[in-house]
Formats: C-alpha cells, sequence, structure tokens
C-alpha cells in the first residue's frame, strides 16, 4: 500500500539556528512559524524538528529534561501547538525528534534515581559496582572517556553513551517503556506528524556483555512502541541506526514487520574515515565506493523496506565542502550536481536546513569560537594524548558539528538576518555572499535547483517509484544512472569533479533535457563532453 511519505520531501530544522523572533540571540518556534511560507515556497512536505524539549543543553536539547515541556529559549507549548497548527495548513507535518536512549541528568527520574540503590526510579537507568576498583568494564563513550561515571553518594557506576550528563534508560525496565508510550501519545494526540528516533539502534544494549548497537531485544521494543503508540496513526517514523546494512534496514522497515517506516542508514557518510577509527580521522573519499554503496541502498531493499535519503543533518559538516566544491566559482554548480544526485534516487529525501541555499562549512582558529560538546571533549582528550592541536582543529574543521549549526543565512543584514541580538554561535562570515534573500532574487539559484527537484518527485511517480540502474560504476569521475518506469526512462548524468569528462551512450536518444546546472548541456549521447561538475538529467527516447 502507498504511504504519504513515500513522495514526501523532509526538511530539519534545527531550531537554535533556524530564526529568533525575540532578538536573545537564540532560534525559537516562533521563528520556526515565521518561515514557513518560505518552506512552503520551496515545497518541502515534512519538518523534521530537532528537540525542542526542555532540557539543560549540554548536547543543545539531545540531553532532555521533561518530554512534555518546551525549552523556554524556544517558546511555549502554545507556541508548538500553533506551530503545528499552521504548519498543517499549509500541507507541512511536523515530525518530533524522539530521544529515549537517554535522559538529562536533570530529568526527574535521574535526580530520585540518583537519590539512593532502592529508590523506586532507581531502575529507570543502568546501575553496576565498580569491579577492581574500576568501571564494570572498558565500554567508551561516543563523546570520550569511559562510558562509566562513578557516583559518589551511592557508590555505583552509571551507563552513558553519550555526555556523563546523558543517562542511558534501562530499557530492560517495562516501566520505563510505559513512560516512552505515554511521552509519545502525548505528542500524537497533539497532531504531529511523526517522530525521528535518535539513536534508536542503542535501546537494545547489554552493557554487561559489550553489546551497544543491534542489542537482541531492539526489535521487540519497536514492535511493541509500534503497537502502543504511533501504530494507530498515519505517521513518519525513521530511525537513526548508524550500523544499518540493507539486511538490518529491512529489520526495522519492512512493512510487514510493523516496526519503523524507514531508517537513516549511514555507510555513505562514513567513507572518508580510516576505516575501524573515529570520524575524526580522515582518509580520502573512493568515489567509485560512494557509488556502490549508495546503488547497493537502491536496490537491495525492494519491497521490503523504504530508504532515507541525505547528504547532510546537524552532525555531519555540510556537503559541499566536504565532497563538492565550496569556492565560490564552483559553489553553486557543485551543489546541485549533489542535490540531483539524491533527490533523484528512491527514497524519502531530507534536507538540512542551509542546504538549499549551498550553506558551508566554516573553519576556526582556536576552540574558543566552538560550541559542540564532542568536539571539544575530543579535542581536550586528544591534546592530553599528545596529538598536534593544528592536526585536532583540522579535524574538527572537516567533521566538526559546528559547521552544521551556524545560524541559518538570511540576508546580508546584520547577523545575516538571523537575530537582532548577539547570535549563541557565529554565522558564517560567508553569510554576505550566500543567504536566502540572494537565492530567492535569482532564478538560477540552489534554492530554484532544489525547488525544481522537489516538484519533480511530486509531479512524476518515475522519481518515487520507478527502477533504479547504475551505468558505468567503475567510471573514477561519473555518476550515472538510469530510472525507469512504465514506458518511460530518464538518465541522470553527473560530473561529481572540477576536471571534465567524457561519456558515450550511443544506444540511446534524447527525447528532453529535464534539468541541468548548465544552460547549454549537450543532447548528443554519442559523445557527451562534461563540464565541471555538469549534471543532465534526461528524458530518454522509447
Ligand atoms: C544523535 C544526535 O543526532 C546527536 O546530535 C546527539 O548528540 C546524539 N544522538 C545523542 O543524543
Amino acid at each position: 500500500m502507498e504511504k504519504w511519505w513515500q513522495s514526501s520531501v523532509v526538511y530539519q530544522i534545527y531550531p537554535r539556528s533556524f530564526q529568533d523572533s525575540n532578538g536573545d540571540g537564540v532560534g525559537d518556534i516562533a521563528g520556526i512559524t515565521s518561515r514557513l511560507e518560505y518552506l512552503e515556497k520551496l515545497g518541502i512536505d515534512v519538518i523534521w524538528l530537532s528537540p525542542v524539549y526542555k532540557s539543560p543543553n549540554d548536547d543543545n536539547g539531545y540531553d532532555i529534561s521533561d518530554y512534555e515541556a518546551i525549552l523556554p529559549e524556544f517558546g511555549t507549548m502554545a507556541d508548538m501547538d500553533e506551530l503545528i497548527r499552521e504548519a498543517k495548513q499549509r500541507g507541512i507535518q511536523i515530525i518530533m525528534d524522539l530521544v529515549v536512549n537517554h535522559t538529562s541528568d536533570e530529568h526527574p527520574w535521574f535526580k530520585e534515581a540518583k537519590k539512593s540503590k532502592t529508590n523506586p526510579y532507581r531502575d529507570y537507568y543502568i546501575w553496576r559496582d565498580s569491579v577492581n576498583g574500576g568501571p564494570p568494564n572498558d565500554l567508551q563513550s561516543i563523546f570520550s572517556g569511559s562510558a562509566w561515571e562513578f557516583d559518589k553518594e551511592t557508590n555505583q557506576y552509571y551507563f552513558h553513551l553519550f555526555s556523563k550528563r546523558q543517562p542511558d534508560l534501562n530499557w530492560e525496565n517495562p516501566a520505563v517503556q510505559e513512560e516512552v508510550w505515554k511521552l509519545m501519545n502525548f505528542w500524537l494526540a497533539k497532531g504531529i506528524g511523526g517522530f525521528r528516533m535518535d539513536v534508536i539502534d542503542l535501546i537494545g544494549k547489554i552493557p554487561d556483555k559489550g553489546i551497544t548497537g543491534n542489542g537482541p531485544k531492539l526489535h521487540e521494543y519497536l514492535k511493541k512502541m509500534h503497537k502502543e503508540t504511533f501504530g494507530k496513526y498515519d505517521v513518519l517514523t525513521v530511525g537513526e541506526t548508524w550500523g544499518a546494512t540493507p539486511e538490518i534496514a529491512k529489520l526495522y522497515s519492512n512493512p510487514d514487520r510493523e516496526e519503523l517506516s524507514m531508517v537513516f542508514q549511514f555507510e555513505h557518510i562514513s567513507l572518508d574515515e580510516l576505516p575501524g577509527k573515529s570520524k575524526w580521522d580522515l582518509q580520502p573519499l573512493d568515489f567509485i565506493q560512494l557509488k556502490a554503496i549508495l546503488s547497493k541502498w537502491q536496490t537491495a531493499l525492494g519491497d521490503e523496506g523504504w530508504n532515507s535519503l541525505f547528504w547532510n543533518n546537524h552532525d555531519l559538516p555540510r556537503i559541499i565542502s566536504r565532497w563538492g566544491n565550496d569556492s565560490p566559482k564552483y559553489r553553486v554548480k557543485s551543489g546541485k550536481m549533489l542535490a540531483t544526485i539524491l533527490h533523484l534516487m528512491k527514497g524519502t529525501p531530507y534536507i538540512y536546513q542551509g542546504e538549499e541555499i549551498g550553506m558551508v562549512n566554516t573553519p576556526v582558529s582556536s576552540i574558543e569560537e566552538l560550541d559542540d560538546i564532542e568536539s571539544l571533549n575530543m579535542y581536550r582528550e586528544r591534546l592530553a594524548a599528545g596529538y598536534d592541536k593544528a592536526d585536532i582543529l583540522a579535524s574538527i574543521n572537516k567533521k566538526g558539528r559546528d559547521n552544521a549549526r551556524r545560524p541559518m543565512q538570511w540576508s546580508n543584514h546584520e547577523h545575516g538576518g538571523f537575530t537582532t541580538g548577539t547570535p549563541w554561535l557565529e554565522l558564517s562570515p560567508r553569510y554576505s555572499e550566500i543567504n536566502v534573500e540572494n537565492e530567492l532574487a535569482d532564478s538560477e539559484s540552489l534554492f530554484y535547483h532544489y525547488q525544481r527537484l522537489i516538484q519533480l518527485r511530486k509531479n512524476n511517480p518515475l522519481v518515487v517509484w520507478g527502477t533504479y540502474q547504475e551505468l558505468i560504476p567503475n567510471d573514477t569521475q561519473l555518476f550515472v544512472y538510469e530510472r525507469s518506469y512504465e514506458n518511460e526512462t530518464w538518465l541522470i548524468v553527473a560530473n561529481f569533479y572540477e576536471e571534465e569528462a567524457d561519456f558515450s551512450h550511443e544506444s540511446h536518444k534524447v527525447k528532453e533535457i529535464i534539468l541541468s546546472n548548465y544552460s547549454d548541456s549537450s543532447v548528443d549521447l554519442a559523445n557527451l563532453h562534461l563540464r565541471a561538475y555538469e549534471t543532465v538529467v534526461y528524458r530518454l527516447e522509447k
């Protein structure tokens, strides 16, 4: 059965950095509502809202202290209700970020749990005795250091896969599950369009056996969640699953299994990291591998799952700086190339705020300029381990999360029109060149290219349902694939690099050019000569 989210495009908002409405330098919910017209113009169907709940902001909202309250900096529950209502009037659904692998250490459950070993909330979290005077085992936190934090008062360790202020919930406790169903139903009753599920692959962990991702009870929990909460609604659910292979993705998203709509897989995103090392240890992108992985995912799920398509989110560097070219000369051309490749694939595309105007990374020269806890922890850890300061900063400039978290660039006015106050994190110095106002004034802008890609999806079942066939997989420069549906075939040809390249597809003739990032692309498929980042979508003769 076809689902509405299979032909939808999602736009992710990181509320702190989207639009400030009251001059305190922090983006807020009223700011988002004021920009719905812009999002409607872009053509998206769904907003994924990064957390807006009450939080001490140790990890910018991914540490929640009350799931049913709004962070005062972001506004009130009335603002949130208004956003849901106003968005719906424009045909836009809001999906909430569900962060239930852990809470904040300021959540009342954890405050209670800490009080004593016999507190009724103790078992909401994962507590263990020390082993040989140290932590129970050597599991590491994703944000550096041991995953176990010692609590002096009760003389036990608690488990945290992220910061020590993000204690992991104990999903084996049925009371925890009930609490989660309750908070999910609270939000569903408000008429939201679904959930993005933060590190959901970790909830089935068994820390004593060293198992964190894909634990044995994970799918049992998700089936239960489906049954107790969103199964009664027609909503989109997408899980963040770092370790997913296509086989694993089918377990989550095969509709017969009644778990999630789809998952985010990260195989392509991890390609510029040294295997077995961390995200900070870089290697050059292997383009052939990138094509192989994206193509594998295009065909592997079949009818037993659904893909999500993304280059960016609030944890990843800006894609144009990462795998395109962020020089003024090629920023837009390479951005259009990357967007076209992704948006004409099969799956639900996700756009991260600012991607549609080609925002780029913002390198820093000192950690004073940073906010992100992951980067700051890594910096301290590596400095203590003797790494070279310049090397650490180089990794942060390439991969650090603040690259994605700089405020949205709306105009060339002070602070890019993001705030009238002092922004919580400085804007990119390139905001007078790259901003929404400029984009909307230029019919050849990246914004309008994204708008066209979204419309192509809306108006052509081929984009949503067509088969996918990669061509010339071993070509070191060109990404070429065909999509076919009923009697129609489209050919997508993209030069991933600045150097020019040739391509020949002699047996086919072009009916028309559907989209290109050059105004004079050739239709001679026997002798195609692709310029820097040139990308063309052809409709082929039958
Ligand atoms: C994944 C989120 O995307 C990231 O921003 C966060 O820090 C961790 N999960 C912990 O919640």
